[in-house]
């Protein structure tokens, strides 16, 4: 081999060398997981805030201390049919699925001679109107964990009717709120 033909396989040698070290250098460059520290698209993800929701559920709920006066008894009792596969409203009534509720209105909540359920057992207060008002919209809802299986009633209109007719299941009903 003359000195000029070693030179020409040394160069090219090297030659390869060089584009090697080159090309890997450019490859990793592109691939390199490690510059992207955070994602190349940012996935927008909408800010729900569970409380929002259930603020804006509870203040849904209309008041019926205004619609008491005036609510119809008759329609009232109607709707009380909805209860009476678990609850008895007359004077000693026993209890069913659920307490008896003769005399509720102002009674203290939870306090009965029941066997309540966990969560009702710890609540504390009276069944003032808007508390019955508050509970019977969404029962579930004002006491997680009750044991009383009714979806609740939507109707402001249903539940100003019943209360008022709740009311009058007793010996001395509860005076009727000023307006
Ligand atoms: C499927 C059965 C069922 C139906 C229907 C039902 N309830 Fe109840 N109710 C219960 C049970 C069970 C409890 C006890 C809840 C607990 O211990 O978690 C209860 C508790 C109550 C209480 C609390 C009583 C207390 O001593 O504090 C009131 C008030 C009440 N119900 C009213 C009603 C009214 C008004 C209706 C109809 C619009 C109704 N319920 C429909 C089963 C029922």
């Amino acid at each position: 081999m003359d000195a000029l033909r070693f030179n020409k396989i040394a160069a090219a040698v090297l030659c390869a060398g060089l584009l090697i070290m080159g090309f890997s250098k450019v490859g990793s460059f592109l691939v390199n997981p490690k510059d992207l520290k955070e994602n190349a698209y940012p996935i927008e993800v909408a800010n729900v805030d569970a409380k929002n929701t259930q603020v804006k559920e509870a203040s849904v709920i209309e008041p019926i201390i205004n619609l008491l006066a005036s609510a119809n008894i008759m329609e009232g009792e109607k709707v009380s049919k909805k209860c009476t596969a678990c609850h008895v409203f007359v004077d000693g009534g026993n209890n069913k699925v659920g307490p008896g509720l003769y005399n509720i209105v102002n009674k203290p909540i939870g306090k009965a001679d029941y066997g309540y359920s966990k969560a009702f057992a710890a609540l504390n207060g009276n069944w003032t109107y808007e508390e019955l008002n508050k509970f019977l919209y969404k029962p579930k809802e004002y006491v997680k964990g009750t044991k009383m299986n009714f979806a609740g009633l939507k109707k402001t209109k249903d539940r100003a009717n019943l209360i008022a007719w709740l009311r009058e299941r007793s010996n001395a009903p509860a005076p009727l709120p000023n307006k």
